[in-house]
């Protein structure tokens, strides 16, 4: 991509990255982008790298608009690798008077870099520091997304670079949030949301309230990760705000797998039971469905219904793998039930809901297993299973 002025005298430089399928664990279908950002002032100032392999394609960017040389300061917002891995080239190119990290940045790029003779400055939150006739003040976002985490905030443009915040792993040829479908840009928001930054969703809170009391006035978001917000910036915060409450809707998923197509069997059934409820559900097979796609519909999903039958005395590898990962992305406020067939052990149902139980969710035991091939009976037990679970999701939303 080509330089674009997203505010006078500050550029996105970062790049695209249209082949990227998987950001660990994450499928990233559509690609994302390392977006990074130049404002040119007295003192000029590059605000995060991108990763490694693109580095030239960043020095390029760069080079359009300045020489490297001329470029005073380096601000690492976060040490992540796809937004440092340039920085000891980026380093050498620009050779920066100062570059400005957190305290837990420091000590991550020392990790990360050993100890170089960089000229690094730790800031902490509010600190400020002039570029001439801008300021960047820091604000320090621990864990969002790691220890290290910042956001620079320019108070005379009221723009906000986020870093991975109210990011989206998205390649696109457009870089603002009105030249894009809002729709589909708020379904790549919640997936990065619901991928990335649910377990830390408390912190999310305190950030919106921080942010709020602070008064700071924000027209645009640039994050470090797909389309910039400038025009709707009050929409993402406000999904941010609803997301990190972890509300859900009137909806329940039925998350499976199955072996001979009778735990399949079993989750129509329910299915049937949700829709007798008029409870609006999804019926998703860990056989189609990537582990992520899964977690963007938990977001506002009120019940999760998880069907597997026993392989082994314990459960199929894909479930063990999506619950792997649903407990570490820490969903909250969730009805949870598990069902599934089997032929003499039986004790999948029973793992699944000892892992929902550790993961703090509202379970309804002891869930449902069927011997072998459900019957007419057992699947009017699915049925009832389904429904059951209808009246309590209907009972506990608005
Ligand atoms: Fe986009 Fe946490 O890195």
């Amino acid at each position: 991509m080509m330089p674009i002025e997203i505010k006078k005298d500050i550029y996105h430089v970062g790049v695209v990255d249209w082949n990227i399928r998987d950001f660990h664990g994450y499928s990233t279908y559509k690609g994302t982008s390392y977006n990074a950002y130049l404002a040119l002032d007295d003192k000029k100032a590059l605000f995060d790298t991108v990763k490694k392999p693109f580095c030239g394609q960043l020095l390029h960017n760069i080079r359009k608009v300045v020489d490297p040389r001329s470029i005073d300061y380096l601000i690492v917002n976060h040490v992540e690798m796809d937004h440092s891995g340039s920085i000891p080239e980026v380093i050498e190119a620009i050779q920066p008077e100062k570059v400005f990290c957190s305290t837990m940045g420091k000590k991550a790029l020392e990790a990360h870099f050993g100890s170089q003779r960089w000229p690094l400055e730790v800031v902490k939150s509010g600190q400020e520091i002039s570029l001439g006739s801008r300021t960047v003040r820091f604000l320090e976002t621990r864990m969002l997304h790691w220890p290290d985490s910042m956001f620079s905030y320019i108070p005379e443009e009221k723009l906000l670079i986020s870093n991975d915040a109210f990011g989206q792993h998205w390649a696109t040829s457009e870089t603002f949030d009105d030249q894009v479908a809002l729709s589909e840009l708020m379904r790549h928001a919640a997936k990065y949301y619901a991928n990335i930054l649910l377990p830390y969703s408390p912190l999310v809170q305190k950030l919106l309230a921080t942010v709020s009391e602070s008064g700071l006035e924000i027209e645009t978001i640039a994050p470090d990760h797909g389309i910039i917000w400038r025009s709707q910036p009050k929409a993402i915060l406000e999904a941010y705000d609803t997301w990190s409450r972890q509300e859900s809707q009137a909806k329940a998923l039925i998350i499976y797998d199955t072996m001979w197509h009778s735990t399949e069997k079993m989750a129509h059934a329910v299915a049937s039971g949700l829709a007798e409820e008029g409870v609006s559900y999804k019926v998703l097979s860990l056989k189609h469905n990537h582990r992520s796609d899964v977690m963007t519909e938990v977001l506002d999903s009120r019940a999760l219904l998880f069907g597997c039958p026993t392989l082994n005395n314990g459960m199929l590898p894909t479930m063990a793998d999506m619950l792997c990962y649903l407990k570490g992305l820490k969903p909250a406020n969730k009805i949870a039930t598990a069902f599934g067939s089997y032929g003499w052990s039986g004790e999948a149902v029973k793992l699944i809901t000892q892992q929902l139980q550790e993961m703090k969710l509202d379970v309804l035991e002891p869930g449902l297993r069927v011997q072998y091939v459900p019957d007419h009976e057992a699947l009017a037990q699915c049925v009832e299973l389904g429904r059951q679970v209808g009246r309590a999701v209907k009972e506990s939303t608005p």
